[in-house]
């Protein structure tokens, strides 16, 4: 198994190895989930696999879970449908920096992301390392940001286009999920900013150090908040990917945010993802 980094920052690309190999030799599926570890993206071409091979290696990292908006293959529960076709001209869901699912109280640890159709042009997917995004902030950035707690919300996203009884239901089902802005990674240690555009406000930015006069904590949080969202778009920190059908990416949730670009419509993209349940933040 080879593994060529793409840029020094963050993914590489691994040659020499089928995923339907992986998910059945341990040493293999070792070897891939170090180098997931180190870079955090792997990308791999020409995986001709079937459906039951990518959630089986997708298995081998942990349980799978559904998503309540996005439909998964019937056959295959927890392969998760990214379909964009003429039907879906107006839907703009995977174009925001994001980690997949932080709405949950335990977002997904990772995914596994096969390309079934790919537009001629356009549809490259582009992930962000978050430890550089957290480790390059400014000493005060830091000093203020240590401790502070940020809410995610699936109905403010994913909800925000449905009739309210729906809206309010999704809420019910996975209400907001409160997160650390800096988590830790649970097997490196690394630290890493971790508001995304699922994020909604800070829970506890309104502290007396902070706030002078009445509502002022209200600006002085959102335009923090809106300055650590941006900086997943620093073009240092990331890695842009180009698909072919049977490319494969591979990401850790922990520590990436990605976007995929929608620049391809009316042509067709169909990805299939698997997403790994993943811890509580802390
Ligand atoms: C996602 O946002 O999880 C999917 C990314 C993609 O479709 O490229």
């Amino acid at each position: 198994m080879q593994v060529a980094p793409l840029t020094k920052s963050i993914g590489a690309e691994i040659r020499g190895v089928s995923l339907a190999e992986a998910a059945r030799n341990d040493n293999v599926f070792g070897a891939i989930r170090d180098a997931l570890l180190k870079h955090k993206v792997l990308f791999l071409r020409k995986q001709d696999i079937s459906r039951a091979d990518h959630v089986a290696f997708a298995r081998r990292f942990g349980e799978l879970e559904d998503h309540p908006v996005a439909g998964s293959d019937p056959e295959h529960p927890g392969l998760v449908r990214i379909y964009k076709d003429l039907d879906s001209p107006k839907e703009h869901y995977e174009n925001a920096w994001h980690c997949d699912a932080t709405w949950r109280q335990a977002p997904p640890m990772g995914c596994v992301l096969r390309c079934i159709e790919t537009p001629e042009v356009g549809g490259d997917t582009i992930w962000s390392n978050m430890v550089m995004a957290y480790t390059d902030l400014p000493d005060t950035v830091k000093e203020d940001i240590e401790g502070l707690w940020a809410s995610h919300s699936i109905q403010s996203t994913f909800g925000a286009a449905m009739p309210e009884t729906r809206r309010k239901a999704l809420k019910d089902q996975y209400p907001d999920a409160e997160h650390p802005v800096v988590r830790t990674h649970p097997e490196t240690g690394e630290k890493a900013l971790f508001v995304n555009s699922f994020t909604t406000h800070f829970i506890n930015y309104h502290t007396p150090a902070r706030v002078r006069f009445g509502q002022d904590f209200a600006p002085a949080a959102a335009n923090l908040l809106t300055y650590l969202q941006g900086r997943a778009a620093i073009p240092e920190y990331q890695v842009r990917w180009r698909w072919e059908p049977n490319s494969v990416a591979i990401w850790d949730n922990r520590c990436t945010q990605h976007y995929a670009v929608q620049d391809y419509w009316p042509a067709v993209r169909k990805m299939e993802r698997a997403g790994i349940i993943g811890d509580r933040p802390f």
